[in-house]
């Protein structure tokens, strides 16, 4: 009888740690939309540039990124959107200049940021390499370098006065996917 009064004492017992630790599974593990929220709010508080909804959605619209378990894969996902983003938006500034009749100070810049967005991609897949053999430090310095094409891309247009880039949407969401991973790959400093 004793016996038998403990073991039934001692299933309810594993029964409820088993519980117990199913359930902190479940509720301190951060789910992928949290790390998602959690890190665009780190990434964006303070960086009047980088919008926290930008953030928030263009990593939620990534693929894989609802299963993304930690900051590390969080990173991957952000590398793989800039990249594809970068390489979308240089097939778009082509096709721009093949349908669009531009003047020539106009086509020149356009024609310019065509091989511009080349430099970036090249570091962008660059900067990857990096962040994927964990040298943080070489990975944010190619991302910084994507980063500043993409401003040169913007910025020659301002060189002649009454040129309006018609670029200024792409370079802007091109410029955040730069910083959001570029704060990504800087939160492993040591
Ligand atoms: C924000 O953008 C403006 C205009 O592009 C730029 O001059 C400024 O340096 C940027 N600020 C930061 C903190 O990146
Ligand atoms: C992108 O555009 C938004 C809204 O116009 C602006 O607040 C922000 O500074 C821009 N960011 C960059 C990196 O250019
Ligand atoms: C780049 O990413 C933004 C934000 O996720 C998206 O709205 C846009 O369509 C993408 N651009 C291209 C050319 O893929």
């Amino acid at each position: 009888m004793r016996i038998r009064s403990s073991s039934s004492f001692g299933i309810p017992l594993i029964i409820s740690l088993l519980f117990i630790s199913t359930l902190s599974s479940y509720c301190l593990t951060p789910t992928a939309s949290n790390l998602i929220r959690t890190t665009c709010k780190k990434i964006t508080d303070g960086s009047p540039n980088l919008s926290y909804d930008f953030c928030v959605n263009s990593l939620q619209a990534a693929p894989n990124s609802h299963s993304a378990k930690d900051l590390r894969q969080l990173g991957d996902i952000s590398f793989v959107l800039l990249r594809r983003n970068l390489t979308d938006s240089r097939s778009y500034i082509e096709q721009l200049l093949k349908h669009k009749k531009m003047e020539t100070p106009m086509r020149i810049r356009v024609q310019g940021c065509v091989q511009i967005y080349s430099l970036a991609i090249f570091s962008a897949e660059e900067a990857f390499q990096h962040y994927n053999a964990k040298r943080y430090r070489d990975a944010n310095t190619h991302v910084s370098a994507a980063s500043t094409y993409v401003t040169t891309c913007e910025d020659g247009f301002s060189e002649i006065p009454g040129l309006v880039s018609p670029l200024t949407d792409i370079n802007n969401v091109t410029s955040q996917l730069c910083d959001i991973s570029n704060s990504i790959v800087t939160m492993f400093f040591d």
